[in-house]
C-alpha cells in the first residue's frame, strides 16, 4: 500500500492566530489604553484532500482571512501544527518552506489593492517568476503569455497596467499570478466577492476550468452560499474564529445542524426548492455576536442562537464532534457528542 495515501494532503490541528491588540479601558476617572489579546483564529483542525474544493465560510470578523494568512504562511500561527503532504511546517526548515511557498499560493481578497497599479500586466505575473529563479526576459515573456491564456486573457494585456482593466480582469492577473510557479494549493479569499454577478459566474467557471486542468486544490473563502453551492466539495463554517461546523457539501446543504449553519441557510434565496433544506423563519439570527476581547467561556454562539437552552449557558462550550460520516458539529444538542447525551434526547 501506498503510505502517501494515507497521508492528509494538508492538515491543520489545533491551529490558532491571537493577535496583540490595545483596548480602551473607561472609567469614571481613568481613560488609558490597555494590551489584550484577541484571538481571531481559535484551535481550528482541518483535513484537506488533494483535488478537493473546501469553502470557510462564516460571517464578517469571523476570521476567515486571518486562517487563510495562516494556511499560506502570510502571517505564521500562533499555536498549534500544519503538515503538508505530511510534512510539519510550523518549525520547518527553510528549504522547506521555500517549497511551500511555492506549492502553496494565495489569491487576496482585494482584487484591486493586491495589483500595483502602476506596474505592467507582464511584470506583476513575471515577478514570482524572476523570484522563483527564472532569469531570461524571454523565456518570463513566454511563460506569462502562457498563464494569460490560460486565464483567458488576450496576449495584449501584457503591456497594460491594473489600473486599464476591468475588477473581473484584475482578479484574472491575481490569479495568472497565483499560479505562475505552479502551485498545488490555492487559497482564496473571497475570489469573487467584489465583482459584478455576472463576472462572478465567469470567474468562477474559470477557477473549475483550471482545476481540472493543472489538477488543484482549492481553499475559497466566502461568506457567499450561493459561491459554495456551486463549487465546494466540503465545507467549515466558522463563527467568532472557530469551526462550527465542517462536513461534506451536500451533508451540510441538506442536512446542516449548527444553528449558526442553519441560519446561513435559511437567509439564501431558493432557486431550485430540492436543494436544501426548508429552514423556519424562527431560525433567524438575532442578539449580538460577542467580542473577540470577552469572548464566552460558554458556547460562542449562545446570545444569537434560537435553540438555545439555560444549560447552553452554565455548561463548558461544546468541542466539536463528528458523526459517523464525517460530519462535525459543535453544539450541545449534538447527538453524536457522547457528553450531550443527557441533555440531547428527543430534541435534535
Ligand atoms: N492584524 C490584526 N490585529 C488585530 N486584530 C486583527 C488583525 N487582523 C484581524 N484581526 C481581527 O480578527 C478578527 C477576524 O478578522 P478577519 O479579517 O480574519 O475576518 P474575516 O472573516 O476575514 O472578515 P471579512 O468577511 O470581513 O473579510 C476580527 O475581529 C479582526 O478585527
Ligand atoms: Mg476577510
Amino acid at each position: 500500500m501506498d503510505m502517501k495515501a494515507a497521508v492528509p494532503f494538508f492538515e491543520l490541528d489545533d491551529v490558532s492566530k491571537v493577535f496583540n491588540v490595545k483596548r480602551r479601558v473607561e472609567r469614571r476617572w481613568l481613560d488609558r489604553m490597555d494590551a489584550a489579546q484577541v484571538r481571531a483564529v481559535n484551535r481550528v483542525s482541518l483535513r484537506i484532500a488533494r483535488g478537493e474544493t473546501l469553502a470557510i465560510v462564516g460571517e464578517s470578523g469571523s476570521g476567515k482571512s486571518t486562517l487563510a494568512n495562516v494556511m499560506s504562511r502570510v502571517t505564521p500561527a500562533s499555536e498549534g501544527s500544519m503538515r503538508l503532504d505530511g510534512d510539519e511546517l510550523t518549525a520547518a526548515a527553510p528549504a522547506l518552506l521555500q517549497a511551500f511557498r511555492r506549492r502553496v499560493q494565495m489569491v487576496f481578497q482585494d482584487p484591486s489593492s493586491s495589483l500595483n497599479p502602476r506596474q505592467t500586466v507582464e511584470d506583476i505575473v513575471g515577478l514570482p517568476l524572476r523570484l522563483g529563479g527564472m532569469r531570461s526576459p524571454k523565456e518570463r515573456r513566454a511563460r506569462v503569455r502562457e498563464l494569460l491564456e490560460s486565464v483567458q486573457m488576450p496576449a495584449d494585456t501584457l503591456l497594460r497596467t491594473p489600473m486599464s482593466l476591468s475588477g473581473g480582469q484584475k482578479q484574472r492577473i491575481n490569479i495568472a499570478r497565483a499560479l505562475a510557479l505552479r502551485p498545488e494549493l490555492l487559497i482564496l479569499d473571497e475570489p469573487t466577492s467584489a465583482l459584478d454577478v455576472s463576472v462572478q459566474a465567469r470567474i468562477l467557471n474559470l477557477l473549475a476550468a483550471l482545476k481540472a486542468q493543472y489538477g488543484l486544490t482549492y481553499v475559497i473563502i466566502t461568506h457567499d452560499l450561493g459561491v459554495v453551492r456551486a463549487i465546494a466539495d466540503r465545507i467549515a463554517v466558522m463563527y467568532l474564529g472557530q469551526v462550527v461546523e465542517t462536513g461534506t457539501a451536500d451533508e451540510i446543504m441538506r442536512r446542516p445542524r449548527h444553528p449558526y449553519t442553519r441560519a446561513l441557510i435559511g437567509a439564501i434565496p431558493v432557486v431550485h426548492e430540492s436543494d436544501r433544506v426548508f429552514i423556519p423563519a424562527t431560525e433567524v439570527l438575532d442578539g449580538e455576536t460577542p467580542s473577540l476581547l470577552d469572548p464566552p467561556v460558554h458556547c460562542a454562539f449562545y446570545s444569537r442562537c434560537a435553540f438555545r437552552e439555560d444549560a447552553c449557558r452554565t455548561r463548558p462550550a461544546p468541542e466539536l464532534v463528528a458523526d459517523a460520516h464525517d460530519h462535525a458539529v459543535r453544539c450541545h444538542r449534538n447527538p453524536s457528542d457522547p457528553a450531550n447525551r443527557d441533555l440531547s434526547g428527543e430534541k435534535t
